[in-house]
């Protein structure tokens, strides 16, 4: 397994993974302008040099958001998503944050499980968040606060 920064040069299969995969998937357009900006970070995981997983997050002073993250399909469900975000945890840690947020959609249950199998508590809720086939969908905003995170 290898985690990577990923370039603009990977956008078309980053843009590919997310379609085929989740629910509110970013469009090409969302991420091209994602990857201009400063603030914004792109990992890959890949496995046998297949990517099969990425998260973008946002890094702002010491706050980092998860903007997405995705696992391909058929690789869902091998601890692959914990590993991926236990990853960029550390990223951030590494980079001098001291929380990390995220909102994910209310019912998203896999999401929420993963989420809080990390440490991560929910914190809020932001009504009509998502439109998901013509219908708004709430969004729950989740916080980890990163102090005194043990790295190893
Ligand atoms: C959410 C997602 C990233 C999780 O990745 P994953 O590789 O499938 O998850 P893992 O195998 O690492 O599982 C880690 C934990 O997540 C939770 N989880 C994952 N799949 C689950 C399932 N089918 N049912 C219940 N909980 C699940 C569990 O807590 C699991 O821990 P456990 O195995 O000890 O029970 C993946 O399902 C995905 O890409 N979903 C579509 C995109 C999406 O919804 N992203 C979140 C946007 S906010």
């Amino acid at each position: 397994m290898n985690f990577h920064y990923l370039t603009k040069d990977e956008i078309n299969i980053i843009v590919n993974i997310d379609k085929e995969s989740n629910k509110t998937p970013w469009s090409l357009h969302d991420y091209e302008e994602s990857f201009k900006n400063p603030h914004h970070y792109f990992v890959g995981y890949s496995i046998n040099n297949k990517l099969i997983g990425i998260c973008a997050y946002s890094l702002v002073i010491d706050e980092a958001e998860i903007l997405q993250i995705v696992i391909e399909k058929e690789s869902q469900g091998n601890g692959y998503g914990y590993q991926l975000l236990n990853h960029v945890c550390n990223l951030v840690i590494a980079q001098k944050a001291t929380q990390i947020f995220l909102e994910v959609m209310v019912g998203n249950t896999n999401a929420i499980n993963l989420y809080h199998k990390l440490g991560f508590n929910i914190i809020g809720k932001r009504k009509n968040y998502y439109r998901v086939e013509g219908k708004s969908i709430d969004a729950i905003l989740m916080a980890k606060t990163l102090i005194g995170f043990d790295l190893s």
